[in-house]
Parts: C-alpha cells; structure tokens; sequence
C-alpha cells in the first residue's frame, strides 16, 4: 500500500486545489490523488503528521486551555469533562480521542499515541521494549527525536517518536499537582520533556 502518497495527497489537496478567481480549469480530485508526489520517507511522513498534531495540539492548550484559566473562565479542562459540567477535555484527552479515531480509520495508513515514563494514566506507558528505549532516548536527549523499525505480530513498522514538552503553564502546574503522581514523579517546569508521542506506520 502506497499510505504515504496516498495520505499526503489528501493532505495536499487542500492546497493545491484552492480555486483561483476568474479560472475555471480549477482541480480534478481523482486526477490529483493519483498524482505521485513522489520520494517520501516514512519519516518525512510521520514528522508531517506530526507538526500537525503537535500544532493542534499547542493551540488548544495554550489559546483554550490556559486563556480560560487567565480570565477565570466559568468553564475550565477537567479529566472528568464527561460527568461535571461547565468543562472541556484535557489536552491530553483531546489527542488521545483523536488517535482513537484515526485507529479506527482505515484510510489513515497509520496510528499514533501518547506514551510517558511518569504516566498519570497507565494507559500511556510504554507498550514495548523498543518503545521504552525510544522514551528513554528523547527524555536523555532533548531536542531530538527518536526513529526506528519494530516487528509487532509478524508485520513491520516504522515508528517515530517525538518528544512532547511542557509548552504552556497548564501543563506543569496540572500534571505537578495532579492526585496520580507517584513518588518518583518529577517536578515538570518549562519545556521539560514529559513524554512522547508515537507514529506508527506499517511498512510494505
Ligand atoms: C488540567 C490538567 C492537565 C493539563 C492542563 C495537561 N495535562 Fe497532560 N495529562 C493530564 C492527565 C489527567 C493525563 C492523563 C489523561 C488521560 O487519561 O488520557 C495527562 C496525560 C498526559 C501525557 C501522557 C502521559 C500521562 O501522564 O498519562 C503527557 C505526555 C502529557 N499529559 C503532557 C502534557 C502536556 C505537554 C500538556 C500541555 C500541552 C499537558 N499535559 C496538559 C492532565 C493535564
């Protein structure tokens, strides 16, 4: 399967064919779907998608999230947004709801996922040895991010793993002061690396 072609054909789409005035010849979906954009890496793939979550991502914590909180909004993130009123989901529970249904797409051509060391839900621990090591490495090594391939169930998979900083207050203060955190949990300050977030794409 082509999944990188295909996906960020989609992707280019909305670019590509944004309708100039006056002209009628405009842009053929089909055609521009099977149009190769050709030569690009799994990792040119999944750092796309990725800018674009982690874009997302940033904005809704830093423009929703923290700018309620500034002016002592009446509504406010909450863990418990589906049993409480007057409460949005967490950034994090935001992109996890995302990932759910990309998982559930099978146009998607890939997964991903939130994954930490110092996890307040056990769901995001890591989930192999390979993934441990990646956590590792982006905690050791800021600023870098950590690819490789892992064979899961007999197929292979690319996978990319990027480091997912504290960029707004609201993500230090919550996590420092949240009832899950263990002994070992670390103080989390300004850009620290509290975990990763992973692409998975499948390979041919
Ligand atoms: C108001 C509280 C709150 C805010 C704000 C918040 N988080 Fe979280 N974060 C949580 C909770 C609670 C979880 C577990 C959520 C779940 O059940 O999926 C979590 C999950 C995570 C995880 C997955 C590992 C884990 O602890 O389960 C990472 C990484 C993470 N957050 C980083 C961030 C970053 C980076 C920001 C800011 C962009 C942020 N968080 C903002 C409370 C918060």
């Amino acid at each position: 399967m082509n999944f990188t072609r295909t996906v960020l054909a989609e992707i280019l789409i909305g670019i590509v064919c944004v309708p100039t005035i006056g002209s009628m010849t405009g842009c053929n979906q089909s055609e521009a779907s099977s149009t190769p954009i050709g030569g690009i890496t799994p990792q040119q793939f999944a750092d796309g998608v990725h800018a674009v979550m982690m874009a997302d991502r940033t904005v809704y914590a830093t423009h929703v999230v923290t700018n309620l909180k500034k002016q002592d909004a009446p509504v406010t993130a909450d863990e418990y947004w589906q049993d409480t009123e007057h409460t949005i989901p967490l950034p994090a529970q935001m992109f996890r709801m995302g990932a759910e249904l990309v998982d559930e797409n099978p146009q998607a051509g890939f997964t991903y996922s939130l994954r930490s060391e110092w996890p307040l839900n056990e769901q995001h621990t890591a989930k192999s040895e390979f993934e441990e090591k990646a956590l590792k490495y982006i905690a050791a090594n800021p600023g870098e991010n950590f690819y490789g391939e892992e064979a899961l169930g007999g197929k292979n998979y690319f996978v990319a793993v990027y480091p997912d900083r504290a960029v707004a207050e609201a993500c230090w203060t919550c996590h420092n002061d949240h009832p899950n955190r263990g002994e070992s949990y670390p103080e989390f300050g300004k850009d620290d690396v509290m975990g990763g977030v992973l692409v998975r794409i499948p390979m041919p």
